[in-house]
Order: C-alpha cells, then structure tokens, then sequence
C-alpha cells in the first residue's frame, strides 16, 4: 500500500518521505490481537501530526512510522462483536498509521458514518468534535441556555467548538484572526463572531451581557487573562491546547474575586482506556450530525503525496476548518 512515513524529525518540509508498505496487521497497540481494518478514502490532518515531524509530541514512536490520527473509509475486517462490519462507511481514531490506503483502528474508536457526511467530512469527526463534547459536555458541564467564547474559531477544534456547543443548545461568540476565519466561523454557525484585536474583551463583555458561562480555548498564549476576565460568576475556561505557543500563568487571585474556574480538557489520554465513554461521545456526535448541528467544515484537500503542505498550512496558521488528505484521489 501507498504510506507516507515519517522519516526524520527535521519539521513538515523535509521529515516525510512517501513509499509502498506492506499491509497492517488487523491488531492495533491499544487492542493487541484485534482491530477494524479499514480501506482510508481521507485522512485528517491534525496539529499532532505536525508535532511528530519535530519529535515535539507526547507520543514518540521509533522512527520511521506512519502518522496520522482518524481516518474516513470502508470496513474490510471487524473483529466479532464489533459495532460495524465488512462494508461498512466509518470514522476511526487510529492514533497513528492513518496516512495510508490502509488503516487499523480499536474497535471502540471506529464509529459508522452517516450518509449526511463524504469521507473528507468524517475525517475530521473523532479528534476535534469528540474533544469538543468531551470539553464542553463532560468537563466544562456546559448547560443549555449558557454562553461560550470560543478562541481559535476558525481551526479544526474551533468550528467543531462552535457546532457542539449549539447542539447542546447554547450560544456562541467566536474569535478569529483574519476576514477569511471570519468565513468559516459562520459557516461553522458562530452566533457572534468577532475579530482579534484591542478591545476583544469589552466586545465579549457587551454581547453576552456581562460575561459568558465558558471560554474554550484551543491556542492559549497572552490571550488567557483577558478570557478569565470575559467569565460571568460562575464561569469555566476550558483549555484545550496552546497553539499560540506560550503556556499561559493563571494568578488564582482572578479565580477566586470572581467565582471562576480553570478546567483542563485532555481527550485522548482519558478516553483510550475507557471503550464505553467513546461510545457515548460517538452515540452523542452522532446524534448532532442526524440533528444537523453537527457537519465538519472541510478546509484545504491535498492529496497523500503532499501531506506535507497540509502540515505547512496548520503550522502557518493558515488552515481553515478541517485539512485532510484525499487518500485514493487518482
Ligand atoms: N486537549 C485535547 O484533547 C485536544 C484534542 C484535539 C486537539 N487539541 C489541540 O488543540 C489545538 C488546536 O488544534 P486545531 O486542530 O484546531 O488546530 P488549527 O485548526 O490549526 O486551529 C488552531 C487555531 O489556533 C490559532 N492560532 C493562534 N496562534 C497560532 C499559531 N502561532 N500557529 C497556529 N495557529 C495559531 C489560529 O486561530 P486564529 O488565527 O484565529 O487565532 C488557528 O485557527 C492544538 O494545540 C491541538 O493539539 C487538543
């Protein structure tokens, strides 16, 4: 099969090399001996990936290695008991191996794809909208009726953000660096959507009547005091990644005079040990797609051998919505 392999740690220019791998086992590492096996028709691209061509990810497999997270395609094989079969259009996790023709994935991360969703689309459903009801939902304790600010609106976890947090009936201000994020946050269903710059803060504060209810934040950086001052009482920041590079410091005296809290969301390493809870947040995403709040906005598409200008376009802050690879484009 076509795989592209990560070959050094010498960043997104230079660390890939695409060639021809024998097939996968259908074993995964998370379930040794078993695994779905599934025909990758679009991979997503994702921030991790970009890490693992500078070795600056958590995870470090020995090189070479196949990157890519989630994958949209075909069943080929199940293992029994499995909640999808042969033929079956799905969306796995697989962690890693997903920039390839073929992919194998736990048995509780692949999940059967709904016919509203194409494959570019469902290639972008586990990682940034299983987190954004997991941050949201499961650890932010989000409410219908309550407000969120999301940073970083016109990114992968952003968009995703924005459409989880309607379809637990809740209203939405989106932040956003340029005109062209501005876009897809609406496209994406922002109710509010507004422009980085001086005065963010005091705009958050006038739309939402004082305050929002949660602030998710995928970027970070210098952006973080000003987010713990847009919370009404009563109101949780939620961090979920730092792609603005700096790790922020939080001065706890802001938490305590206003009733405020800091939560962390880590998706992937709480769920990997926990099947049923994937199965709730993949019956619960599912639920929103049949329900229309929930349809991956897709971004830039290249095909498998240009994976590496997909990850030029997340390092260059470039990428709007989804980026994902057309893994069996002619
Ligand atoms: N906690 C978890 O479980 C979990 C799960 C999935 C992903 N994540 C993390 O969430 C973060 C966002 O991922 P994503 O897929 O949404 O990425 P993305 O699509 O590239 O979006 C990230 C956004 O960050 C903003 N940003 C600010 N400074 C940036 C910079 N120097 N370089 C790049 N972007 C910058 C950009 O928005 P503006 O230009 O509008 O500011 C951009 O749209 C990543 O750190 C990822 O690792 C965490």
């Amino acid at each position: 099969m076509k795989a592209i392999q990560i070959v050094e740690e010498s960043g997104p220019d230079s660390a890939l090399a695409l060639g021809e791998l024998p097939e996968p086992e259908a074993s995964h590492m998370l379930t040794p001996g078993a695994g779905v096996l599934v025909e990758v028709h679009a991979a997503g691209v994702s921030f991790p990936e970009l890490l693992q061509t500078r070795g600056q990810y958590q995870m470090k497999p020995a090189l070479p290695f196949v990157p890519g997270s989630e994958v949209a395609g075909v069943v080929r094989s199940a293992p029994e008991g499995a909640q999808v079969k042969a033929g079956d259009r799905v969306a796995a996790f697989c962690a890693l191996g997903g920039f390839a023709e073929t992919a194998v994935a736990p048995e509780f991360f692949t999940f059967a794809l709904s016919p509203k969703l194409d494959f570019a689309q469902g290639s972008g459903l586990i990682l940034n909208y299983h987190t954004a009801y997991f941050a949201l939902a499961l650890r932010g304790r989000l409410k219908a009726g309550e407000s969120v600010l999301v940073h970083g609106a016109g990114g992968g976890v952003g968009t995703a953000t924005l459409q989880v947090a309607k379809g637990l009936g809740a209203s939405t201000i989106a932040l956003v660096s340029s005109a062209a994020k501005r876009e897809v946050a609406e496209q994406a269903g922002a109710d509010e959507v507004l422009l980085l710059g001086d005065g963010w803060k005091d705009q958050v504060l006038e739309l939402s009547g004082g305050g929002v209810d949660m602030v998710l934040d995928p970027v970070g950086g210098d952006r973080f005091t000003d987010s713990l001052r847009s919370l009404r009482e009563g109101g949780r920041l939620v961090v979920v990644g730092f792609t603005g590079g700096a790790i922020p410091e939080v001065r706890v005296n802001r938490l305590l005079l206003r009733n405020t809290e800091v939560v962390g969301a880590g998706w992937g390493a709480y769920v990997m040990s926990k099947p049923e809870l994937n199965r709730e947040i993949g019956a619960a995403v599912n639920r929103m797609v049949d329900e229309g709040f929930v349809s991956p906005v897709v971004g830039e598409r290249f095909p498998l051998e240009r994976a590496a200008e997909a990850l030029k376009a997340l390092d260059e802050r470039r990428a709007t919505g989804k980026v994902v690879l057309d893994v069996r484009a002619a």
